[in-house]
This record gives structure tokens, sequence and C-alpha cells, in this order.
């Protein structure tokens, strides 16, 4: 992690912004449960009343994070993954924005269906995938660096060594 400077923190406020969205999810899939609804109008009405209990009012929230989370990373992950060496980034980055643009239709979906519990399943599947590939394209993002430093040493052990590679 050392030496990364704005790479590290690009990738924390991804990684940040995914917990937050995948906690306001959580709290709206309770609020689901505890104050299930029959149609869509019903549902929509309880969102904007100013009475609804809390995890009703957080269900605006949700794709409103969901969207701006998108779009961060797709952002980050496009431009690591442009200026990156490690063909493994680019497919991580690859990944990550399909998975984001499935889950953004699967969020959709639920909303429109009501959330049944197979749509749940699917859309928490797909945010554990989310999940999962932005981890790997994090991990890999920073090991490059690191690798590129080890192979450095390792053909000129007195030259460059940009992070500070040590054999420990
Ligand atoms: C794209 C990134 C998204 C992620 C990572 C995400 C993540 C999550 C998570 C972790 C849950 C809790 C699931 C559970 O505990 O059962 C959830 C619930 C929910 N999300 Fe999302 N979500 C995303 C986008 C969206 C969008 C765009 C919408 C709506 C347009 C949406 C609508 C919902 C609804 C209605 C629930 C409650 C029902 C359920 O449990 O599935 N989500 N989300």
């Amino acid at each position: 992690m050392r030496r990364q400077g704005i790479t590290l923190w690009g990738l924390v406020i991804g990684l940040a912004g995914v917990l937050a969205l995948g906690m306001t999810g959580a709290i709206i899939a309770l609020g689901d449960t505890l104050y299930p609804t029959n149609t869509l109008a019903e549902a929509l009405q309880q969102d904007i009343a100013i009475d609804s209990p809390f995890p009703i009012r957080l269900r605006l929230w949700h794709p409103s994070i969901a969207i701006i989370v998108g779009f961060y990373l797709l952002f980050v992950s496009g431009l690591l993954a442009m200026f990156s060496s490690n063909p493994q980034v680019r497919r991580y980055a690859l990944a990550l924005a399909a998975l984001f643009v499935m889950q953004l239709a699967a969020g959709v979906a639920n909303v429109l269906l009501l959330a049944p519990v197979w749509m749940q399943l699917v859309h928490l599947l797909l945010a554990d995938l989310v999940w999962i590939t932005l981890v790997l394209f994090s991990a890999s993002i920073l090991n490059t660096g690191r690798e590129t430093a080890a192979v450095l040493v390792e053909i000129n052990p007195s030259g460059p060594n940009p992070v500070g590679f040590s054999e420990r």
C-alpha cells in the first residue's frame, strides 16, 4: 500500500462507496420485509411520503448512490486500466463495468417486480460479484507496481526501484 499515492485513495473511495451502497441496500431490504406493498404505485407513494419510516425513505437514496458510485467506478477503473501494463487489470475493469450495468438493470427489475425473493437473490448475488471483482481489481492494480519493481530489482539490483521493493 506504500507509495501508491492517488491510486490508493481512488480505490479506497470506490470501495467505501460500494460498501455504503450495500449497507443502504440491506436496510431497504429490511424495510421491504417489514412494510410490504401490493402495487408499484403504493410503493412509490410510500417512498415520497414524509411520515414513512427510515428504511422506506432510504429507497430513493439507494439507486441514487448506485448511479453516483457506478459513474465514479467506471471513470476510475477505466482510467487506471488505460495506464496499466497489466492485462489482468483491464480484464477486471471490464468485468466490473459489465457487472455494474447488470446490477443497475437488476435493481430496476427489483423495483418493478416489487422485490420477489428470487429477484432479491439475483440482486444480492450480483452485489457480491461486484464487490469481489472490485477487490480483485484493486489488488491487481496495487500489485502491478510491485511486480514491475521486483523485475527491475532482479535485472539490475543497483538500478531504479520505484516502489521501494525489497525481497523481505
Ligand atoms: C449497482 C449497484 C447496486 C448494488 C451493489 C446494490 C446492492 C444491494 C444490496 C447488497 C441489497 C441488499 C440485498 C439483501 O440483503 O437482500 C440491495 C437491495 C435492494 N436494491 Fe440494490 N444495489 C445496486 C443498485 C440498485 C438499483 C439501481 C436499484 C433500483 C433502481 C436497486 C434496488 C434495490 C432494492 C429494491 C432492494 C431491496 C430488495 C432486495 O433485497 O433485493 N439497487 N441492493
